[in-house]
């Protein structure tokens, strides 16, 4: 089975964790910018993984969609600023970027990277900026809504090749 990595990363979580994966597997890990049908054509297995904005998977709704991923197997990981325990809000990532159908097909894991507001472009740290407004007035806060407000005041990198193992678990037995 041959297979590539194809990483989307805005400011470099999902392409560190792109290179781990690679590496593991002895394959090739490309950004999303550079891909080309070729590429796709010629792998079997492919490895998609991007950073989340505000519960979406940047790019996952395009590359799904693509006519060169007809027949491949796809595998997901989705790379966050939540910690790996955060199961529930995991889940809600998993359900909002695919249907129960997809769920079948396409293994999902959620790894957990870190913010990095110095590599951030303006609109992205803006969103951040009043995410972490709405939370910090909500009221009753839940014990995620803690976890997100500490973790969006400063850079911070929680990212571990620990996280991988049972992505590339997954992607030897296919
Ligand atoms: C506008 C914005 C929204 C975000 N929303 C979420 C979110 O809903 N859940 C989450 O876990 N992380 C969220 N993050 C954090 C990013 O997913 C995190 O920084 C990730 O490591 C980025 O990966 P990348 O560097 O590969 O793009 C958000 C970051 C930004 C800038």
């Amino acid at each position: 089975m041959k297979r590539v990595v194809v990483y989307n990363s805005k400011t470099g979580f999902s392409e560190k964790y792109g290179k781990w994966i690679a590496e593991e597997l002895a394959c090739k890990a490309v950004s999303y910018k550079e891909i080309t049908q070729q590429r796709l054509k010629e792998n079997d297995v492919i490895i998609y993984g991007a950073g989340i904005m505000a519960g979406k998977i940047s790019g996952w709704e395009k590359v799904k969609k693509m006519p060169e991923l007809n027949g491949k197997k796809l595998i997901l990981y989705a790379v966050g600023g939540m910690p790996m325990k955060a199961e529930e809000a995991i889940l809600t990532v998993k359900d909002n970027n695919l249907t129960k159908e997809e769920q079948k097909e396409i293994p999902f894991f959620y790894l957990e990277g870190g913010i990095n507001f110095e590599k951030m472009g303006f609109i992205p740290r803006i969103m951040l900026k009043t995410m972490y407004k709405v939370m910090k007035k909500k009221k009753e806060k839940t014990q995620q809504d803690m976890e997100m407000i500490s973790l969006f005041e400063k850079s911070s990198d929680n990212s571990s090749k620990e996280n991988i193992k049972p992505l590339i678990i997954c992607a030897k037995q296919i």
